[in-house]
């Protein structure tokens, strides 16, 4: 069974043109957990926060995920790729060699609720061709268990076979969203070769034989085969991110993740010559 090995509370920055979102990884506290590089939440029904919205900006040697809780973001970029992620879509982005693209609000109200992951590429698919995969909400997995427990299945597939229509070979990723009643209890195999972690956005959640994490939380976990989470008396809502450490060289800079400095100031070099 794996248990928290490190829980981080969601650090609130603003991102883009002044998004106000919450950082649970890719801060001081826990810089970056292999293959993952970055989770931001956003939740708001307050338009002032988000408005602004993710003007155009540059990627280069990673993927972006977009899972739109609540809300919608219409996105495009410089290839001519353009759509709108609405309520519980997600959009799975290439950044590959690279891209420039912008993510705004398709709204003036109303709730704007949702996550963006970062996944890193390893070193060969660095520079391959930006593509994506983008599903509406009816395309991705369900799965009801017992006592209510309810599993949105994004990319992967659960122990049960309910599969995400997002593929992610290079890291094995499965991307799960979990909806847990008061008391209920997940238990899920997670390969052990596997790194995985748990961002809380609701309720609580007891983790392995731990203690309650709050949301809005990050549960890094260590080794095991498999995750166990018992939601607390209000139930609890989480995502479940799983996937193979890539086990490079991270060099992070801005909108890049390269392997090394060179490559980070190369992007900057190649984005400012109109290169992307
Ligand atoms: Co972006």
């Amino acid at each position: 069974m794996r248990e928290a090995i490190g829980v981080v509370r969601g650090v609130a920055m603003s991102e883009g043109a002044g998004v106000r979102i919450a950082r649970l990884l890719g801060t001081q506290q826990l810089q970056a957990f292999d293959p993952f590089v970055m989770l931001d939440h956003f939740d708001s029904d307050d338009a002032a926060d988000y408005l602004a919205g993710f003007p155009d900006h540059p990627h280069r040697g990673f993927e972006t995920v977009t899972y739109m809780l609540e809300g919608r973001m219409r996105h495009a970029d410089n290839r001519g790729h353009s759509g709108v992620i609405g309520t519980g879509g997600v959009q799975w982005m290439r950044a590959g060699r690279g891209i420039v693209h912008s993510e705004m609000p398709e709204q003036e109200e109303g709730r704007m609720r949702g996550f963006q992951l970062w996944v890193n590429l390893p070193a060969r698919l660095k520079m391959s061709e930006p593509g994506y995969q983008e599903f509406p909400a009816e395309r991705l997995g369900r799965e009801t268990r017992e006592d209510g427990v309810a599993v949105v299945v994004v990319a992967g597939a659960t122990s049960r076979g309910t599969a995400g229509p997002v593929a992610a070979p290079h890291v094995d990723a499965r991307y799960l969203d979990v909806v847990l009643p008061p008391g209920a209890r997940l238990e899920e195999p997670v390969p052990s070769d596997h790194a995985a972690m748990l961002a809380v956005y609701e309720g609580s959640i007891a983790v392995g034989s731990g203690g309650e994490v709050g949301a809005l939380s990050l549960v890094a976990l260590g080794p095991g085969d498999r995750v166990v989470a018992r939601a607390g008396g209000g139930g609890a809502r989480f995502l479940l991110l799983a996937g193979r450490p890539i086990g490079e060289p991270v060099a992070w800079g801005g909108p890049f993740v390269m392997n090394t400095r060179e490559e980070v100031m190369q992007a900057f070099d190649d984005y400012r010559a109109g290169r992307f």
